[in-house]
């Protein structure tokens, strides 16, 4: 809660136009926004929290969940677009039963990751895996299960 007011104190007597800049602000501060997030920006504008969660979910940018232990990125740049970075994330859904989010991981498609040259690029984490292919996709999951279910 500290750092929701510390981004709403910066927007001290800023009416409901800055609705999107907070929402953006608090999502780059704790990586999602929470039921606490949509309360205290509702009281904050003097706005309904329907009308924050509204706008808020209107825009796919903002998550409403915490990122999973094991944070997915797969680069959805041109150069990894180009080599096939979309079935990549394709695949990775399918490996977590059609979900983004489960118990373990979180996927989002996010821009250049910067290492265009070894594309596709996916990220978990801080780590980085290159020109990753389906099957390496598969072995990546299947990995981290496996290390997750060690006794
Ligand atoms: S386009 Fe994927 S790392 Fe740059």
């Amino acid at each position: 809660m500290t750092e929701i007011k510390t981004v709403l104190q910066d927007y001290q007597n800023r009416e409901r136009e800055y609705l999107i800049p907070i929402l953006q602000d608090i999502q780059s501060l704790i990586g999602f926004i929470s039921p606490d997030a949509i309360a205290a920006v509702a009281l904050h504008l003097k706005i309904p929290t329907s009308k924050v969660y509204a706008v808020a979910s209107f825009y796919d940018q903002f998550k409403f969940l915490p990122f999973a232990k094991y944070r997915i990125k797969v680069c959805n740049g041109t150069g990894c677009h180009i080599e096939g970075s979309g079935a990549i994330y394709d695949e990775l859904v399918k490996l977590l039963g059609g979900e983004t989010r489960t118990e373990l991981f979180s996927i989002e498609r996010v821009q250049c990751l910067g290492a265009c040259g070894n594309a596709p690029v996916i990220k978990i984490n801080d780590k980085f895996y290159i020109a990753v292919t389906l099957e390496m996709a598969a072995d990546i999951i299947k990995s981290i299960k496996a290390l997750e279910d060690a006794p």
